[in-house]
């Protein structure tokens, strides 16, 4: 429970130096994911006490010295989007990053503060595409999928690459606000899961669509009914617990004699699908590309509407979004540490 929460802001805290090939970065902004919080709550290992940490998995911010080595050294005075701080979390004023695997030059006229999640969502929007573009067996034309939780922040971005990339998107949500958020960047397939019938609408959509790849954040009850309403041979993919509960009601006759597959979807698992090497070298710089081109367009794909925080206010921001009713779609929470709190 994010209630049981305790958070503390440290002011006395000095500013980290970089070794050799790590570069040093003034935040600009960071966002707040389900996937930061989510394990905000996880128990220590002897189970009586949650585990402190750092918040904070991305950001974005400019680059105010090297450590030293050459790809360091090009670093400064960039302005970059950062994964994986080698000081903690992203929420903080000052990261340490390593140059070669956390760092991602930004193109030319992208705002900063417009690519704090340049990481976590677009690239696994990228990941999606890619999987189901390998699995896909039938003619091209009927390539598509499913998607759950649409309208989130990674709803959103799938809407506008799928429609880029000539590929079909159902996209289920659970309000009709959601579905105007979705209608007005350009969603052609919408299912809400809060009227009834949905669950025939789906399937009768699946089937005429010629889908059978559903992406699915839920999980909860959501698994099971999802895999009911795949075609025969379908793939259900979880990639998110929105539910905060377990995969429920996953049926034998599902997956044996009407032979679907239910499967997990990582963001690092895709990354390194092929381990260390050139592939993933390849696999990361193609992404980046894509996701970079939608961050320079006003609107482009990778581009997200925010609300902002700052590091003072974040909790209580968080704790009143997170209410059952609050809503967090198009309000991606975003911590500045570039304006005054
Ligand atoms: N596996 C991976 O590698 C990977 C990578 C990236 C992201 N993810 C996952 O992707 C999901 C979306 O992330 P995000 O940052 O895009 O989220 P976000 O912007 O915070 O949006 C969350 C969305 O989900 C909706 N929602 C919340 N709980 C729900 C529930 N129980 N049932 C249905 N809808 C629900 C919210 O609706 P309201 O408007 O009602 O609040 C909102 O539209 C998260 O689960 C995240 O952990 C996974």
């Amino acid at each position: 429970d994010l209630q049981e929460v305790k958070v503390e802001v440290k002011t006395d805290v000095a500013v980290p130096k970089p070794k050799s090939g790590e570069v040093l970065i003034r935040v600009v902004a960071a966002p707040v994911n389900p996937s930061d919080f989510g394990v905000w709550t996880r128990p220590s290992a002897s189970g009586n006490e949650y585990v402190p940490m750092v918040a904070g998995t991305e950001g974005s911010g400019i680059v105010i010295a090297s450590g030293g080595g050459f790809v360091a050294n090009r670093m400064v005075g960039k302005n970059v989007g950062f994964v994986k701080p080698k000081n903690g979390g992203s929420y903080q004023q000052y990261v340490i990053v390593d140059a070669m695997t956390g760092v991602f030059p930004l193109s030319e006229g992208v705002k900063c503060e417009d690519a704090a999640s340049h990481f976590v969502n677009p690239y696994t929007v990228c990941g999606f595409i890619d999987t189901l573009r390998k699995r896909h067996t039938g003619p091209l034309e009927n390539i598509g999928l499913v998607h759950t939780a649409a309208a989130s922040q990674l709803g959103q971005m799938l809407v506008k690459l799928a429609k880029e990339e000539n590929i079909t998107l159902i996209n289920v949500v659970r309000r009709e606000d959601q579905a105007t958020v979705l209608k007005d960047i350009g969603a052609a397939y919408i299912v809400n899961s809060s009227e009834d019938g949905w669950e025939t609408s789906l399937r009768t959509m699946m089937k005429d669509l010629k889908i059978n790849v559903i992406f699915d954040a839920i999980s909860g009850d959501m698994s099971g009914t999802l895999l009911n309403l795949l075609p025969n041979g379908g793939t259900l993919f979880a990639y998110g617990k929105l539910s905060g509960s377990t995969c429920n009601g996953i049926q034998f006759t599902d997956l044996s004699y009407k032979n679907k597959k239910f499967e997990g979807f990582l963001l690092t698992n895709w990354l390194l699908e092929h381990g260390q090497g050139l592939q993933t070298m390849q696999r990361i710089n193609a992404a980046t590309k894509k996701v970079h081109r939608g961050l320079s367009k006003p609107d482009g794909w990778s581009s997200s509407k925010y609300q902002d925080c700052n590091i003072d206010n974040m909790f209580e921001m968080l704790l009143e979004n997170m209410k059952s009713t609050s809503s967090v779609t198009g309000r991606k929470l975003r911590i500045r540490f570039d304006q005054e709190n």
